[in-house]
């Protein structure tokens, strides 16, 4: 479906993002990932090419939030590739649930920057830098969303929003590059990853699977499907579909909400903003 695509991956160095990069790569499509952590994005990179026999990933370090630094990016990737087909904005950090009851305006206003900066800027400036490219290839975004891109609960309000306004990016983009390039994303739902968060709240050391370590074994309270041991391999086949030129040749503005049956079964409980 995407054999010889050649594909860039933003956040690859890690988690989901160096998951949808060893996924794409044992289906035949070449792969730059790109990542802020250069020893992660190296070391994923010989991984994956190890893995699949060939030298078909391409680690490269840069920050989504600054356009240059993205545009050096892109020319190294052209220069060894050629050409893109699917890009996949994937780089986040996630504000670790903090409740605007648990922040002053000073901390909320830090924190909201870089989480935004990072979720909804950095994807926004990787689609700038390389549209043109998918213009010519008629190829595809596919950005990564959360459930916390359609209900409460998946992070606290400036990581929710943040999600939300991706979504936004992914129907406004695909209305303003069709019918050339098709714009989709994935919501995808809590899993295993070094996920952190904003220096700005001191978070920037933590993992999302230390939270996940902390949570009863056997299921997730209000998530069907998903539990505790979820790993982001089994998140990787939406996004191939959607980039595939075949099987996804029709599709634009669409999201795959895999929410592992949050709509199905909606909260447990609330968050006890009752008891303040
Ligand atoms: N882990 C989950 O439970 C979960 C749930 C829903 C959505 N997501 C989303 O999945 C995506 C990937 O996160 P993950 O869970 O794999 O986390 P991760 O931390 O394992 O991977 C994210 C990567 O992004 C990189 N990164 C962070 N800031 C960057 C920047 N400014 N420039 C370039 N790279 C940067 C990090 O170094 C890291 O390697 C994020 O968009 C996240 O919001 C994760």
């Amino acid at each position: 479906m995407v054999e010889g695509q050649a594909v860039f991956i933003t956040g690859a160095g890690s988690g989901l993002g160096k998951a949808l990069a060893m996924r794409f790569a044992q289906e035949g499509a070449r792969v730059s990932i790109l990542d802020i952590n250069k020893e992660r994005v190296t070391e994923a990179a010989e991984e994956i090419n190890n893995s699949v026999g060939d030298d078909r990933v391409l680690p490269l370090t840069a920050d989504v939030r600054n356009p240059d630094s993205l545009h050096q990016a892109v020319d190294a990737h052209l220069e060894q590739f050629g050409s893109i087909d699917t890009v996949i904005p994937n780089a986040g950090i996630w504000d670790y649930n903090r409740s605007i009851t648990r922040m002053g305006g000073e901390e909320i206003a830090a924190l909201f920057d870089e989480i935004m900066s990072i979720n909804v800027k950095g994807y926004l400036l990787t689609v700038e830098a390389t549209w043109r490219e998918l213009l010519k290839s008629r190829g595809s975004v596919v950005m990564t969303l959360s459930n916390a891109a359609y209900y409460a609960a998946g992070g606290g309000v400036s990581y929710t929003a943040s999600k939300f306004a991706a979504r936004g990016m992914v129907i406004q983009l695909a209305y303003e590059l069709a019918p050339k390039v098709r714009v989709n994303g994935v919501a995808v739902g809590g899993m295993r990853t070094n996920l952190s968060g904003p220096v700005a709240g001191g978070l920037q050391e933590r993992k999302f699977s230390d939270v996940m370590d902390k949570r009863p074994e056997g299921g997730n309270p209000y998530i069907p499907l998903h539990d505790v041991s979820t790993q982001p391999e089994t998140f990787t086949g939406p996004y191939v579909m959607l980039a595939s030129k075949s099987d996804g040749a029709n599709i634009t503005g669409h999201i795959v909400n895999i929410d592992g049956g949050i709509a199905a079964r909606g909260f447990a409980n609330s968050a006890g903003g009752d008891s303040l």
